[in-house]
């Protein structure tokens, strides 16, 4: 088994190069199935999402050859079987987009139901919507979601939940729909753009990607033949730029869009921090305690939840009592459980959590439950006294390409260990 080993109590110093968006590349890859041709798609995140998508893909035809650990060519002219099949698609979330690319494709589809963190139930009823009012017919049953529809024709749809899936699972069922779709309510994060602009690279024509309303018109063939590359991770960003604050550290992210990061900006001013913004890269340093916030967190551009635990360590630490109302998820508190070990004062109450801020923690053999508390454990171990020891990493290598190799340049005293 592996571990992370931290020491801490070094204040983080230098400069990281931030990765492509996790969430930006496991759409895009599916979003390949469109396309009866060739494309290379670049800066993509050398994660394990990413290679499990890459498997699943090529079970389903694509030929892929990798350039660079950070680089594909994908030729999908030759896709052989409609079905991705569960032992694959349930090792993540984002396994359902195929449900969308290949009811564009081919007009039917079987996959095995994803997996994912463990938030909350995490249903996929906006998902059937979208299809169903392009025309689909959908089936969960044995573990499988399978799409059917002898042809999908454009639909005005109103998202009830502001969805980041959906959004993107409707606007794949929509590129090569006959006539007009129109999605209200869509989500609005910086990977539905990137979807949306790496579609139109190849050939779609989507409007309105950012914005509450989408409208896709229908188009006949995308034919590939180009090269895209991914956005950079507003998540890893995030982390990193945290990470500075909790541990009193003055660092530089680079290769960043830092527009997609004015809601963390705002909560790390508040709390003491302090920025510089360069657009493409951000120098941030903390020199002092941070104060007490309080975070609910939203749909972008609100304060993004896929960094709220990684706040909760900054909170947790903080000069006074603060407050995280967690309105995306119904379970995304778990990690204050591993904090509360490590000398941290925090209750939750469903969605609301109660951070007593304390002057530093203690280090513990800690567990991570999810991707993204997992690295909020990092940054614990990091400011933590004495020797903290992170298991369950396969969480955390879902989403961070080498993370402990980005911590340690910038000073952390971190070690991958295998046990
Ligand atoms: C995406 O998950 C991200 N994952 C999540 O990041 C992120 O937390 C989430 O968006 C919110 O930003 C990927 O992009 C792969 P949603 P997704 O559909 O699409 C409800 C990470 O750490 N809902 O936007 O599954 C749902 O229950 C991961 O990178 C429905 O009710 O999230 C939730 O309350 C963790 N019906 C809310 O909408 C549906 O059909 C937002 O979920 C779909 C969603």
């Amino acid at each position: 088994m592996e571990k992370l080993v931290i020491t801490g109590g070094t204040p983080l110093k230098g400069d990281v190069v931030i990765s492509g968006a996790k969430n930006a590349a496991v759409a895009i890859l599916p979003a390949t199935l469109l396309i009866d041709g060739i494309c290379t798609i670049n800066n993509l995140p050398n994660i394990s999402d990413v290679k499990i998508y890459c498997e699943i893909l090529e079970y389903m035809g694509a030929k892929i050859k990798w350039n660079s650990k950070n680089e594909i060519t994908i030729d999908t002219r030759n896709i052989s079987t409609t079905i991705a099949p569960y032992d694959l698609t349930h090792k993540f979330r984002a396994s359902y987009y195929v449900l969308g690319a290949m009811l564009s494709r081919k007009g039917h589809v079987q996959v095995g139901m994803p997996g994912g963190c463990k938030l909350g139930a995490r249903p996929i009823d906006q998902h059937i919507k979208g299809f169903e009012a392009l025309g689909a017919t959908v089936e969960v049953e044995n573990g499988n979601i399978t799409a059917k529809a002898d042809k999908l024709i454009g639909n005005s749809i109103y998202m009830d939940v502001v969805s980041v899936g959906a959004t993107i699972n409707v606007m794949l069922s929509a590129v090569l729909a006959e006539g007009t779709t129109v999605i209200d309510n869509a989500a609005k994060e910086p990977h539905i753009v990137d979807v949306a602009n790496f579609l139109n690279t190849m050939g779609a024509d989507i409007r309105g990607a950012g914005t509450d309303i989408i409208k896709i018109n229908g188009v006949k063939k995308l034919s590939g033949n180009a090269t895209y590359s991914v956005v950079p991770d507003q998540i890893e960003a995030g982390t990193f730029m945290l990470a500075a604050v909790a541990s009193k550290g003055d660092i530089t992210i680079k290769n960043c869009i830092s527009k997609h990061l004015d809601s963390i900006t705002a909560k790390i001013i508040e709390v003491g921090g302090h920025i510089e913004d360069y657009g493409d890269s951000m120098r941030i340093w903390c020199d002092s305690r941070p104060s007490k916030a309080n975070i609910k967190t939203l749909p972008y551009p609100g304060f993004p939840t896929d960094i709220q635990p990684q706040m909760g360590v900054v909170l947790s630490i903080a000069d006074g009592t603060s407050i995280i109302n967690e309105s995306i998820w119904e379970s995304r508190f778990q990690y204050t459980d591993e904090l509360n070990k490590m000398g941290a004062k925090i209750t939750t109450n469903g969605k609301t959590a109660i951070f007593e801020g304390i002057e530093t923690l203690s280090s513990a053999p800690v567990y991570a439950c999810d991707l993204r508390a997992g690295a909020a454990l990092i940054i614990a171990g990091i400011i933590a006294n004495g020797k903290t020891e992170i298991y369950n990493l396969e969480h955390i290598d879902r989403g961070y390409e080498n993370i402990e190799e980005k911590f340690r340049k910038l000073g952390a005293n971190i070690e991958r260990v295998i046990e």
